[in-house]
């Protein structure tokens, strides 16, 4: 640990005596992404020798502050990259060879050239022109029924790998014959659509590049990543055998998995905390110390079933790029929230209207696309059915100011279908989520800002009583509470 202020060092002082007894740790997330995982990776991740991504691909997006303060988005490489900590991208991440290039090219810049190993599994399934073609194919098959993938391939990547048709990273340094039969399957596979596509106007035969031009492409690339290609789960083994500390990163979250979550508006990778196992090739014994994070009001972009949805999903996605100056620092989001929470403080705020404040409020909206995240109120019921297929040891529970100044909030405590309460862990088809009652209950929130708060008893009673709520009905201690953006905003609340 370098340079760290007096209160990062109280902040790494209590979480010590929470991480220390733990050789491993693996971070979730707990609703459909978005919850802030890669702020809590950066607070961990000094108590740990080596950090791995087990799942997901180039859509995940974590945004990180490095230590000579120059930001670098990473979507490949892990967030731990950032405390020099040896990375791994295992096997259960898919591969993308021009974006990881680019990637390591901005982490170098931002860290000076200062960079950990970074090592890459020989058998991750591998990116290729043809996967976001094939991607677009069949988002453009489903039409109103689409998905509404980040385009990175991910489902594409994760499907040929199933089929038993992908090309992995290892293939790029066997002989070049071998690899150009490979490729050859892969094209076949692909070109009855492709033909489809290029005959129903919606690509260019010249949009399709063929196995001679995809080879040329990769092989081009291979050498930059050669000395880096490795079988990750031995190295990863060697080193929790020897006590090394291992931090697991997950990427997405449980709502997104494609087990799991609500199928088909998944993504592919396994996104719960059995993929640290699958994805690394470690034990599952050496993955159970599980810490799912999750944001006080979950949010939820692209399609599909959200049952505290506050507002409709298309309005919020394009209500918040329609107003990008409300999201900028200054007077007109200040005028704009203080008169949206006059209205929700008064109980004349519409859905809409509450959405709109908690998105402002949270800037949440897409980083690259400017869309809104639509907003839900804290879903108890889900929180629990997570806990049913993760077990969590601990919570992370992020964004926890955005209520700071609300007078209550709505809690989902349980779903209703078919004029039955449902189990207090049950989750029905995801066909028929949208279709589910929420049961609320209000929750007293507080006025005061909490973003200077240094410890748990520093909070205001009000927000004292709503974390301890929340673990009561959660079963699950909060060890960590955010409380604003900055990378101290955080109090550890110790579990005992
Ligand atoms: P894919 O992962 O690109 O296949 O997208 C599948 C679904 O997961 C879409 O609804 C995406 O919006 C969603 N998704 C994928 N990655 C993320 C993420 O990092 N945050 C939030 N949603 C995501």
């Amino acid at each position: 640990m370098s340079k760290v202020s007096k209160k990062m060092t109280r902040i790494y002082s209590r979480l010590e005596k929470i991480l220390l007894p733990f050789k491993t740790l693996v971070i979730i997330g707990s609703y459909w992404g978005d919850e802030g995982k890669g702020k809590i990776i950066d607070l961990v991740a000094p108590f740990y020798d080596a950090v791995a991504r087990f799942s997901g691909g180039a859509g995940a997006g974590h945004t990180l502050i490095t230590e000579l303060l120059r930001k670098f988005i990473g979507h490949l490489i892990p967030c731990g990259v950032a405390h020099k900590i040896m990375c791994f991208l295992a096997r259960g991440e898919f591969f993308d060879l021009a974006r990881f290039i680019a990637e390591k090219a901005d982490a170098f810049r931002a860290m000076d050239g200062k960079l950990p190993p970074i090592r890459i599994d020989r058998q991750s399934p591998l990116w290729t022109p043809w996967h976001p073609i094939y991607e677009s194919y069949i988002e453009y098959v489903m039409g109103k029924k689409k998905v509404r993938t980040t385009g990175k391939a991910i489902g594409i990547l994760s499907g040929f790998a199933k089929l038993r048709i992908s090309l992995l990273v290892g293939h790029l340094f066997m002989d070049e014959k071998d690899l150009r039969a490979l490729l050859r399957i892969l094209y076949k596979v692909c070109k009855p659509n492709f033909d489809q596509m290029i005959e129903e106007g919606i690509i260019r035969k010249r949009d399709v590049p063929g196995p001679d031009k995809v080879a040329k492409y990769l092989l081009k690339m291979a050498p930059e990543i050669k000395d880096d290609v490795i079988d990750t789960s031995w190295a990863l083994s060697n080193l929790w055998k020897r006590g090394k500390r291992i931090l697991l990163e997950g990427a997405q979250a449980i709502g997104l998995d494609p087990q799991w979550g609500t199928y088909p508006y998944v993504t592919s990778g396994n996104c719960t905390a059995a993929g640290a196992a699958l994805g690394t090739g470690l034990p599952p014994e050496a993955t159970t110390n599980i810490m799912a994070v999750f944001k006080i009001l979950p949010t939820r972009v692209g399609a599909g079933p959200f049952p505290s949805e506050v507002w409709d999903r298309d309005k919020a996605e394009r209500w918040a790029e329609k107003h990008p100056e409300l999201f900028e620092e200054g007077r007109t989001r200040n005028r704009f929230l203080e008169k949206k929470l006059a209205k929700i403080n008064a109980g004349t705020a519409t859905p809409a209207e509450l959405c709109q404040y908690f998105m402002v409020l949270g800037d949440e909206r897409g980083a690259t696309t400017g869309r809104g995240r639509s907003i839900g109120l804290p879903d108890l019921q889900w929180l629990r059915y997570m806990i049913r297929i993760n077990k969590p040891k601990f919570l992370a529970l992020t964004r926890f100011d955005m209520l700071s100044g609300v007078r209550s909030i709505q809690v989902v405590t349980g779903y209703k279908l078919d004029g039955r309460r449902l189990k207090p862990d049950e989750m029905p088809e995801p066909w028929r989520l949208g279709e589910v009652e929420v049961i609320t209950q209000t929750w007293r929130c507080w006025s005061e800002d909490i973003s200077g708060c240094d410890s748990f008893d520093e909070l205001p009673e009000g927000a004292q009583r709503f974390i301890k709520r929340l673990e009561k009905a959660l079963g699950v201690p909060i060890v960590l509470v955010g409380t604003g953006a900055e990378r101290d905003a955080v109090i550890v609340h110790p579990t005992a």
